[in-house]
C-alpha cells in the first residue's frame, strides 16, 4: 500500500472511531429531592424519566456534594473540592473566585476524544474572569447563566441579567420560562449537529432550584396538592420532565438516540425549605446527612449491557467525568480524585469505590464546620452536620411545615457513626457502641485531611457590581 492509501485507511478508521464513539448527555437537576422522581414518589408526574430510569440503571448508592458549586466542580473535574478550595457553601455572585485553572474538565477530555461540546445551562463555578468561564474551559457553546439562581422568566439576579449566549448577553428572552428556552435550545443543538462527531451535551437545568416558578398548566397536574409551593415545586419537575422528553425525542428525530448514553443526577439533595422532598433519607440540601448527600440519579443508553435494574454499588461525584471518559472509549486521568467505575456499573459488578469523603469543611469549624468520612457500610460525622435534620414527607398542607431547626451550641463536637447498609436513614448512631470503628474512620480521616486546600472563600468584591457591565453580571474584574 502507498502512502496516500495508508493514510486514506486509516483516516478511514479515525473516522470510524470518531462516529461509533457514544454520544453523551448529562442531566443535572438543580436541588431536586432523592423523593421528588416518579420511579420513586407515585405522586410525582414525570414520565420521560421514569422510562429512561427503568429502562436503564438506577443508582441508589450515587454521591453528590452537599450543594451547588462542590457537586459542579467535582462533576467537571473529577476532584474533591476540598482539593480545590471549593468546599464551603457555594459562590457567590460577588466572590473573585473559579475552579483552579490548573483542572482539566470533562469537555476538555472529550474534546481530545473528538466531541463537539455544548452546555446549556447553570454554570455556577466561577466567572470572575474570561477564562473561567464555559467556552474557555472546554465547551464549544454556552447558553445559560454564571451564579446560583434567578427568576425563571426575567433571568434576572438581584436586579440585573445573568444569562448568555456564548459570551453575549442574551436580553431578548424575558419573559420564557427557561425549562422551555434551555429545553429547546438543546433540540435546537441535536438538529443541527453534524453527526460525523460524536456528541457531549452538557445540560445544568435551572430546574428545580428556588424561586419557585412555573407555567400554570404545570402546576394544574397536580390538584391534590394542598400546599401551594409543593404543588408549583411538582410542577417545575414536571416541566423539566417535559424538557427531558423533548431531548430524548430530537435524538430519536436524527437517529443518534441508539448511540447515546444519558446520566441524569441531581446536584445534591433537595432543598426542603423549597419544597424540595427527600423521604425517608435523614436532612437535605446543605446538610452532610444521606438527604443532602444522595442524588436523584440513573443512567440509560449505549454500552450499558445490564439494565433494568437498580445498582447498589458506591458511586460519587468525582467518579462521573472518568466514568464518562471510559464510556467515551478514552484513558480517564491517574491523576484526579475519581475512578472510572464504567465496566462495574455496565455490567452490574461490584463497585471499585469503597470509600469517599462527604466533605472536609472547617471553614467555621466547629461551630458550622462539617465532616464525614465513608468506609465501607460505616459514616462517620465530625461536627455539625448541617441543617435541616429530620425526616420529612412531602408536603400536602395548607401551611409549610418543614423547617424544625436543630440547635448546636458552640463547642459542641458531636461524633456520629452509623451503618449505612443496615441503617440508610441514619436513625441509630453506633458510635457509643462502636470506639474502634470510630477510631479506625477518624485515623482514615486524618489521612485526607492533610490533603486539603483551605476553602477560598473570601468577602464580596463591589468591582463585580453589573453596573459596571451595562446591568448585566459579566466578567472582567479579577
Ligand atoms: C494546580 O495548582 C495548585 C497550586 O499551584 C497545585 O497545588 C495543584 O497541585 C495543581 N493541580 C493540578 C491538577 O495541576
Ligand atoms: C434572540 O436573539 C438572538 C440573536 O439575535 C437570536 O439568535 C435568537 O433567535 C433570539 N431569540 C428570541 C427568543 O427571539
Ligand atoms: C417540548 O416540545 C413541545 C413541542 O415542541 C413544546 O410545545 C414544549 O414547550 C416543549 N417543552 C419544553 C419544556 O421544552
Ligand atoms: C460534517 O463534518 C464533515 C467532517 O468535518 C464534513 O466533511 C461535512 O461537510 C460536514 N457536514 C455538514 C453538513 O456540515
Ligand atoms: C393531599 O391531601 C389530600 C387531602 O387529604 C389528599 O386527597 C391528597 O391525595 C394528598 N395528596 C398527596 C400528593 O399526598
Amino acid at each position: 500500500m502507498g502512502v496516500l492509501q495508508l493514510l486514506a485507511v486509516s483516516l478511514f478508521f479515525v473516522s470510524l472511531s470518531l462516529a461509533q464513539r457514544p454520544n453523551i448527555v448529562f442531566i443535572v437537576a438543580d436541588d431536586l429531592g432523592w423523593n421528588d422522581v416518579g420511579f420513586r414518589n407515585p405522586d410525582m408526574i414525570t414520565p420521560n424519566i421514569d422510562k429512561l430510569a427503568t429502562e436503564g440503571i438506577i443508582f441508589n448508592n450515587a454521591y453528590v456534594q452537599p450543594l451547588c458549586s462542590p457537586s459542579r466542580t467535582a462533576f467537571m473535574s473529577g476532584m474533591y473540592p476540598f482539593h480545590a478550595g471549593m468546599q464551603h457553601m457555594a459562590l457567590n455572585r460577588d466572590q473573585k473566585v473559579c475552579v483552579p485553572l490548573n483542572y482539566t474538565f470533562l469537555p476538555q477530555e472529550l474534546k481530545k476524544l473528538g466531541y463537539a461540546t455544548h452546555i446549556i445551562g447553570k454554570w455556577h463555578l466561577g466567572y470572575c474572569k474570561w477564562e473561567c468561564t464555559p467556552t474557555y474551559r472546554g465547551f464549544d457553546t454556552f447558553f445559560g447563566y454564571y451564579n446560583a439562581g434567578e427568576d425563571y422568566f426575567t433571568h434576572t439576579s438581584g436586579r440585573y441579567l445573568d444569562f448568555r449566549d456564548n459570551k453575549l448577553p442574551a436580553r431578548n428572552y424575558t419573559g420564557e420560562y427557561s425549562a422551555n428556552t434551555f429545553g429547546q435550545r438543546a433540540v435546537d443543538i441535536i438538529h443541527r449537529h453534524n453527526v460525523s462527531q460524536p456528541l457531549f451535551l452538557y445540560l445544568p437545568y435551572q430546574s428545580v432550584h428556588a424561586p419557585i416558578e412555573v407555567p400554570q398548566k404545570y402546576e394544574d397536574m397536580y390538584p391534590n396538592v394542598i400546599n401551594e409551593g409543593r404543588r408549583k415545586y411538582s410542577g417545575m419537575v414536571s416541566a423539566l420532565d417535559e424538557a427531558v422528553g423533548n431531548v430524548t425525542k430530537a435524538l430519536k428525530d436524527r437517529g443518534l438516540f441508539e448511540n447515546t448514553l444519558i446520566l441524569f443526577t441531581a446536584d445534591n439533595g433537595g432543598h426542603l425549605q423549597a419544597y424540595s422532598n427527600n423521604w425517608p433519607l435523614r436532612g437535605g440540601k446543605y446538610t452532610i446527612w444521606e438527604g443532602g448527600t444522595k442524588g436523584a440519579s440513573f443512567m440509560y443508553g449505549a454500552g450499558l449491557q445490564k439494565t433494568g435494574t437498580t445498582y447498589e454499588g458506591m458511586i460519587h461525584a468525582i467518579d462521573w467525568k472518568p466514568t464518562l471518559v471510559s464510556a467515551a472509549g478514552g484513558t480517564p486521568e491517574s491523576t484526579i480524585d475519581g475512578m472510572s467505575l464504567w465496566d462495574s456499573i455496565r455490567n452490574g459488578l461490584p463497585s471499585s469505590r469503597t470509600e469517599f469523603i462527604y466533605n472536609i469543611d472547617y471553614f467555621e469549624f466547629p461551630e458550622e464546620g462539617h465532616a464525614a468520612i465513608r468506609v465501607g457500610d460505616y459514616k462517620l460525622i465530625l461536627g455539625y452536620p448541617g441543617d435541616p435534620d429530620g425526616w420529612h414527607k412531602p408536603m400536602n398542607r395548607t401551611e409549610d411545615d418543614i423547617y424544625e431547626e436543630t440547635v448546636y451550641f458552640t463547642g459542641d463536637d458531636p461524633v456520629q457513626l452509623f451503618n449505612i447498609r443496615e441503617d440508610p436513614t441514619e436513625h441509630n448512631n453506633i458510635a457509643p457502641a462502636m470506639p474502634d470503628m470510630v477510631a479506625k474512620l477518624r485515623a482514615r480521616f486524618e489521612e485526607y485531611t492533610k490533603t486539603m486546600v483551605p476553602a477560598n472563600y473570601p468577602d464580596g468584591d463591589p468591582a463585580s457590581d453589573p453596573s459596571n457591565f451595562g446591568d448585566v453580571w459579566s466578567p472582567g474584574w479579577c
